[in-house]
């Protein structure tokens, strides 16, 4: 663990923190064919393009990747404080929630894609379907977060989104 609890967000934090939701989204395009050469696979008739399922796995252990880096960073370097002190029951719920969620949005990616190579080179399909409807859950938790930072940013005018952009050393 961390000595000293960092004043902010490190360069790389920040480029590691943004290069998901983009890869995501990315993966969220190759999806629908990504199954469609999976359930070709499966009933050994070849269908849709194997080269874009190739990608989404390759994009995939990228996140993955990431992911351990980025907890890697959080237990090497630390994260910083809050940026807010919880004045009100409402606000405490608010600090407890962004906490808990932390967590459900590491969960997500990082088991996302243990689980898609699982159903990919085991053909494995249950985990291959949760692999699918854990996209729900990934939608969901970045939802939540999303909507926690944006009131951060214009309700409590906290910086808190301002830390996540401005690269620092
Ligand atoms: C964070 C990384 C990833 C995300 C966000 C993601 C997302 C998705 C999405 C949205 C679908 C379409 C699901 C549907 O049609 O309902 C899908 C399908 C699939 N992905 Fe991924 N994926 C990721 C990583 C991977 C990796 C690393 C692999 C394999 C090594 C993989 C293998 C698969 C397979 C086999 C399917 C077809 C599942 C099925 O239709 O039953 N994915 N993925
Ligand atoms: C797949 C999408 C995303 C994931 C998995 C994700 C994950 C995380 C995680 C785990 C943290 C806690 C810090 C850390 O441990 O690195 C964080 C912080 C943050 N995220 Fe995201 N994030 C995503 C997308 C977004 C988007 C689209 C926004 C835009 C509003 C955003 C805004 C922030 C902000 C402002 C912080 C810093 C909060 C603070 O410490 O004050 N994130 N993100």
């Amino acid at each position: 663990m961390p000595k000293d609890v960092p004043a902010g967000y490190s360069r790389m934090q920040i480029i590691l923190h943004w290069a998901v939701p983009v890869l995501v989204v990315v993966q969220f395009l190759l999806g629908p064919a990504m199954t469609t050469v999976y359930e070709g696979m499966k009933t050994g008739t070849p269908q849709g393009l194997p080269v874009l399922a190739w990608l989404h796995v390759g994009i995939g252990f990228v996140v993955l990747f990431i992911a351990c880096w980025r907890v890697g960073l959080r237990f090497a370097r630390g994260v910083p404080a809050p940026t807010f002190e919880p004045q009100t029951p409402e606000q405490g719920f608010l600090a407890f929630v962004t906490h808990e969620l932390t967590f459900f949005l590491y969960l997500t990616i990082l088991a996302i894609p243990v689980l898609g190579a699982i159903g990919w080179f085991y053909q494995n399909d249950v985990a291959a379907s949760a692999h699918a409807s854990m996209k729900y859950l990934l939608i969901l938790v970045v939802a939540v977060h999303v909507s926690i930072s944006l009131f951060h940013q214009f309700v409590l005018r906290d910086g808190s989104l301002d830390r996540m952009r401005k690269l620092r050393d």
